[in-house]
């Protein structure tokens, strides 16, 4: 669908220049992109709307590198189900290519396949102050109400710091709430380059226009995530959800005792609505208004199913070709972190250099 992005940088925000403006040699460069995705849970229309699909609009553009994080995924040890998780990173990984992710020309790996991530992070974790650690929201948010936290879930930031920097990023598309991670990771890395030397790249977070943030159909006040869709039946549709569950999910949508369909006086579960739809389609709000205009909430959420099904569908079908032969994707992925590792090992051993360790 091609959606457009928004390049986001932690205070100036210089702009991607838009391809008319660039010299033959800037257009020919493709700029490196690094992005993954959690093992935990299932993936679900946030996940897509926010991350997966501008991989995928993107990909012919730019030089990719696609992760399935499972080292992140043990940061809540109590959680950890060990053959499950080996199941899941590669559920993900066969979610990356049934949503259309070329296995030809990404790379994409699991990411405790390249001991480099590991190695790099103890590095940046020498130089990360604890109270840059602190700040993170989403650490504020998953310790809230815990009895005891785990150092990984405190320095869960300095590992995606790792994966980025290792491949000398430039972008990183995800949704919103990770925009933070990447300002961290910034900032990780100009303190390395100012006490080391010029080590790493800076890289970007970009976000999509519209699906960067997707709220749950059950409550529309809170992001949709996978933490909340383990226990709540009607808060997620996931990628691999039967139809029917799907259309459970959506007809019981929270929305309001209004009638009009109007995105500016909407409350939170018909603005979701809609946002998801204009996410979907592609199409201006105004255009989606008259569409909906004298028709009630019913047809809105109709409509918008049969949108989720229409992307999800074809998902499906892509998926159990890759669910059918785990050797092709176990094969794939091989590849991929060998040719990730030719990518990262020589930025660790920069890294390592410049502070005065390795061979
Ligand atoms: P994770 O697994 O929580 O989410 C994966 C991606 O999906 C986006 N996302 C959403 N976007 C819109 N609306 C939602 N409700 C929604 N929920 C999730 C996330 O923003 C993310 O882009 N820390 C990361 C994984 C990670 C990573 C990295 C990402 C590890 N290393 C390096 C980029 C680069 C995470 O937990 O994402």
């Amino acid at each position: 669908m091609g959606e457009p992005q928004t390049p986001v940088g932690p205070s100036g925000q210089a702009p991607v220049l838009s391809s008319s403006l660039m010299s033959d040699e800037a257009a020919a460069h493709k700029p490196r992109v690094f992005s993954g995705v959690q093992p935990t849970g299932n993936l679900h229309l946030g996940t897509y709307l926010g991350a997966l699909r501008q991989w995928v609009d993107h990909q012919d553009e730019r030089d990719n590198v696609f992760c399935v994080v499972d080292l992140h995924a043990l940061t809540v040890p109590e959680e950890i189900d060990p053959a499950d998780l080996t199941a899941k990173s590669r559920e993900v990984a066969a979610l990356y290519f049934a949503a259309g992710l070329n296995p030809e020309t990404n790379i994409v790996f699991i990411q405790s396949h390249v001991r480099a991530h590991a190695e790099l992070t103890w590095l940046l974790n020498c130089l990360t102050p604890l109270g840059w650690l602190y700040r993170m929201t989403q650490f504020k948010s998953k310790s809230d109400g815990r009895e005891s936290v785990s150092t990984g879930l405190l320095d869960y930031p300095v590992l995606q710091a790792a994966d980025i920097l290792l491949y000398d990023t430039e972008l990183v598309p995800v949704g919103e709430d990770q925009v933070q991670h990447i300002e961290l990771t910034r900032d990780i890395a100009t303190r390395y380059n100012q006490l080391f030397g010029d080590v790493f790249k800076l890289p970007k977070a970009t976000v999509p226009k519209m699906g960067a943030r997707v709220m749950g159909f059950d409550d529309p006040e809170v992001k949709m995530s996978k933490s909340i869709a383990r226990e709540r039946d009607r808060h997620a549709v996931h990628l691999l959800d039967p139809e029917s569950r799907i259309k459970k999910t959506v007809m019981g949508a929270v929305t309001d005792s209004g009638q009009e369909v109007r995105f500016d006086h909407a409350s939170p579960g018909v603005r979701n609505l809609l946002g998801i739809y204009q996410s979907l389609t592609g199409r201006p709000m105004e255009a989606i208004e008259t569409e909906f205009e004298g028709q009630g909430y019913g047809t809105l959420k109709k409509t918008v199913l049969e949108a989720i099904m229409e992307t999800v569908r074809p998902i499906q079908e892509r998926y159990r070709t890759y669910a059918d032969d785990p050797a092709q994707l176990d094969a794939v992925l091989a590849r991929g972190a060998e040719r990730a590792e030719a990518i990262a090992e020589p930025v660790l051993a920069r890294a390592k250099a410049a502070v005065g360790v390795g061979r």
